[in-house]
């Protein structure tokens, strides 16, 4: 069977290489891919969010499975799009992808279903939602509604910050249309972790335990990133909270989905605040994490590829998921200036030594060949991942690896994994 998986990050390239190990796959293409990437699956010249080039190179290529990286695809429909067309694809559809793309609807889902998560209100006019600053204090977390990569959470101490949050989002509409609505919320307190499980609408399938390290510097100072590291297991997810989540949350969620005729199929990713033994849902994300995603393709044993077309077909209580005992990390190395402005075309040395690297992989993410030479091309560069017998051996296994690889202006955070061997 062919596969294309769409998509140019440390996550693709994670998925792309343990796809590689399916005895069903034949051939893999990846759009538009990068440079490592490009050494395991055929490049295709397509952006991530062009649906119906892709849509039509899938017909074109008779691709057996579609496996759909990031969100933006996701929201725009394309497996809506897919699917019309008879097309086999791994990802849930535009409806349900709102509950990454849509703050307001998932949260007007979480009460409707009694889920735990942080009091809130919905506004679309800008003076409503300084009235109700005004009415319940500072601390206080004012979020733009739709996809604003990221960057449309804003924490406010003050109530003069929350004002000003309102200006930024609604009146200056320093987000677009992701800003039309808002999403003003009681400011959560407590330990955050990351939960991803598979879902065919029905069951629910947990993967592994992980977490990732959002701050750019050790220590968790600075501003938030797409996401500096992370491991797994992750110690904090207890098979107590495992329970909890996928009774409490996630069998909830994909049931009052259901009740709105929206089929979820794909990765669930909940990402979640732990307080006194209890988690209320920050936010979903309707994919793989990136980084979250490269330790876990390390220590899954399972074909993912069997497990993916469980999902599509909606059987995924027929089979189950595999891990090797070991840990993982991975650690991600950023050019200077990220998650603000940073240089491109960077020479990066070291890379051949890894050639036959037993004890990990180094996931290309901002990557491109530029002449002969390997030369960086966006914020998160590579993810160096390696798995050990436990989080403490995996993560002096990772760093060891790190050492080896630079490039003028190579950043990296040095706590990476510290969090779960704190606890
Ligand atoms: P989100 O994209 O909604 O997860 O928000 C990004 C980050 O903002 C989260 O990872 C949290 O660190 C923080 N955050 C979001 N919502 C809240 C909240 N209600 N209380 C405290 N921190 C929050
Ligand atoms: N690591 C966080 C994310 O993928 O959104």
């Amino acid at each position: 069977m062919k596969i294309l998986v769409i998509g140019s990050g440390g996550r693709e390239h994670a998925l792309v290489w343990k796809i590689r190990q399916s005895p069903r796959v034949s051939k893999i293409y990846c759009a538009p891919g990068n440079a490592g990437i490009a050494d395991q699956a055929e490049p295709v010249a397509l952006a991530a969010d062009d649906v119906d080039g892709l849509c039509a190179f899938a017909e074109k290529e008779r691709i057996g499975l579609t496996i759909v990286g990031p969100e933006l695809p996701l929201s725009l429909g394309i497996v809506d799009l897919f699917e019309s067309r008879g097309l086999r694809v791994f990802g849930p559809n535009r409806a349900a992808a709102q509950l990454e793309s849509s703050k307001a609807f998932t949260k007007e889902l979480l009460q409707q279903q009694s889920v735990p998560t942080a009091a809130f209100g919905v506004f679309h006019d800008p003076d409503e939602a300084s009235r109700y600053i005004e009415k319940v204090g500072a601390p206080i977390v004012v979020k733009a509604d739709g996809l604003a990569a990221g960057k449309g959470v804003l924490l406010c101490a003050t109530q003069a910050e929350a004002q000003a949050a309102i200006t930024t989002i609604m009146r200056e509409r320093q987000f677009g249309a992701a800003g039309d609505q808002v999403v003003i919320e009681e400011f959560l307190r407590g330990d955050e972790a990351s939960f991803l499980a598979l879902t065919d609408g029905s069951h629910i399938l947990p993967l592994a335990s992980s977490q990732d390290h959002k701050q750019v510097f050790d220590g968790d100072q600075g501003p938030n990133t797409g996401g500096m590291g992370a491991y797994s297991p992750a110690p904090v997810v207890t098979p107590a909270l495992t329970d909890q989540i996928v009774q409490g949350i996630l069998t909830p969620v994909v049931q009052g989905l259901r009740q709105r005729n929206i089929v979820y199929k794909g990765v669930l990713y909940a990402g979640l605040m732990i307080h006194h033994g209890q988690a209320k849902v920050l936010e979903f994300n309707v994919r793989f994490g990136d980084p979250e995603c490269q330790p876990l393709m390390l220590r899954l044993k399972s074909d993912l590829v069997e497990v993916m077309q469980a999902v599509v077909d909606e059987r995924l209580d027929q089979v189950s998921l595999d891990w090797d005992d070991r840990a993982a990390v991975c650690v991600v190395l950023t050019a200077e200036g990220y998650p603000g402005s940073y240089e491109k075309g960077r020479a990066i040395a070291g890379l051949e030594q890894f050639a036959d690297w037993q004890d990990g992989a180094i996931f290309h993410a901002g990557t491109k060949r530029q002449a002969d030479a390997l030369v960086t091309s966006g914020g998160r560069v590579l993810g160096v991942t390696a798995t050990g017998t436990d989080i403490r051996q995996a993560i002096a296994t990772t760093y060891q690896a790190v050492q080896r690889i630079s490039w003028p202006g190579m950043h990296y955070r040095r706590d990476i994994g510290q969090r779960a061997l704190a606890g």
